[in-house]
């Protein structure tokens, strides 16, 4: 039995802050953002958009077109969680009205718990073929201002429907995997921002995919040759090419250079724009890539997770016939088109306004919906939808 993604949709917040403006603030080269990581524009939230307004305005789509009471759970990632106890999922259960028959739970290992909540829910439907499964995986990525990370934060969130025979991606057995404790990036439950060892992070990440992907060719028996499409997880786009060109070396292939960047290109287009969004961010590139290259039909996808602490993981998937009749292109594109820019001074104000350490406060209203965070009473965090 086939089981994996039959319908995918990514959101991000409605304003972002351009790489060119962060630079020029910075007195910064924008090359180094532009050409050195790869990136261009971070989407930013505002104080009324959390990971839950997020994954309901990436979810709601998906469940429009079925029957929702068939949802039998969510299995929800991230590693922005706004409650220490209580799943940010049960927030969004109830803001879109799924039905009280379902189980919910929120998944945490940093960058990695979104790929962790995909292979839970691929088992939970081999073992039952009845279950439908929603898997999001959304965060709003925060740094210290001044710090190397600043540059690379950004917000996401993606929701996935899990099932049996699926129209976009079937997940394939045959996973390797890798774990390690390192610090080179973790987030103490004291602070709002995270704490990164920056240049340590990126080796770690490369020594984790060397693991991974060894690993996976002994379990699984398939070589790079047998992967058309590469996704990695892309904290900046540089990254993931920095990781792939390392992926040629080990598995000794000779090709050129530009087939070696054509075989991400399609997957970066998003991230290059949205930023860092954790959890998501491998799922956001996913979007990417069948938003950017046609004629994807049959062929198999390497996707890497990695997520710092560390865990890894190399999987694949096969791309099913037709799906590009089930994508939401349209929406990706539209929200990102969309966007307001921000100065630095309005994104500075966005930033600290979105630490919310107070029992009680009423947000004035920053962006218009679908859903937004009205307030704090009492320590209750309490979600509208809006439109
Ligand atoms: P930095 O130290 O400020 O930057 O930040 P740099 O000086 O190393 O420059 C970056 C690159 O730009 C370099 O290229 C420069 O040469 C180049 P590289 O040596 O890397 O190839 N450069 C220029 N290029 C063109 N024109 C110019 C120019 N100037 C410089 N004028 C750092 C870099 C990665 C440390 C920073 O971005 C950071 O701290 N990021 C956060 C950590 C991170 O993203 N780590 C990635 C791996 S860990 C991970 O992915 C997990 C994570 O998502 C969290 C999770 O799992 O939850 C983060």
């Amino acid at each position: 039995m086939k089981v994996g993604i039959d319908l995918i949709h990514f959101a991000t917040s409605d304003f972002y802050l351009g790489l060119d403006v962060f630079a020029t603030e910075k007195n910064q080269d924008f090359d180094k953002y532009l050409i050195g990581i790869g990136q261009e524009k971070m989407s930013i939230a505002p104080p009324d958009e959390d990971i839950v307004t997020l994954s309901a305005k990436a979810a709601e789509p998906i469940l429009a077109q079925m029957n929702r009471q068939m949802i039998s759970a969510v299995f929800f990632a991230t590693e922005s969680g706004v409650d220490q106890s209580k799943s940010a999922g049960a927030f969004v259960h109830s803001l879109l009205a799924l039905p009280n028959r379902c189980r919910v739970i929120e998944l945490k290992h940093a960058c990695y718990a979104g790929a962790a909540a995909l292979q839970m829910a691929v088992n939970a439907v081999k073992a039952n073929p009845n279950e439908q499964i929603l898997v999001i995986a959304a965060d709003i990525a925060r740094y210290d201002l001044d710090t190397s990370g600043e540059a690379t934060q950004g917000c996401g969130a993606v929701a996935m429907l899990i099932k049996a025979d699926p129209r976009i991606v079937a997940i394939e057995p045959g996973s390797g995997y890798h774990t390690e404790d390192v610090m080179d990036f973790w987030r103490p439950n004291h602070r709002e921002t995270a704490l990164v060892d920056g240049k340590y992070s990126t080796k770690v990440y490369l020594n984790s995919l060397k693991a991974a992907w060894q690993h996976f060719t002994e379990v699984s028996g398939r070589s790079f040759e047998d992967i058309q499409q590469f996704c990695y997880h892309i904290p900046f786009t540089k990254m993931a090419e920095k990781a792939h060109r390392q992926l040629v070396k080990l598995a000794q292939v000779e090709q050129d250079e530009s087939v070696t960047l054509a075989q991400i290109a399609p997957s970066q287009q998003y991230n290059r724009v949205v930023g860092n969004s954790y959890s998501a961010s491998l799922f956001v590139g996913f979007c990417s890539l069948l938003d950017h290259q046609s004629h994807l039909d049959n062929q198999r996808v390497g996707f890497f997770s990695y997520g710092s602490g560390c865990v890894a993981e190399f999987f694949t998937g096969i791309i099913q016939t037709g799906y590009q009749a089930v994508l939401m292109t349209a929406s990706h594109l539209q929200q990102i088109r969309e966007r307001t820019p921000l100065t630095y001074a309005q994104y500075l104000e966005l930033y600290h306004g979105s630490a919310l350490t107070q029992a009680d406060v009423t947000l004035p209203v920053y962006h218009s919906g679908p859903y937004r965070l009205v307030g704090i009473h009492e320590h209750k965090r309490h979600y509208a939808k809006t439109s």
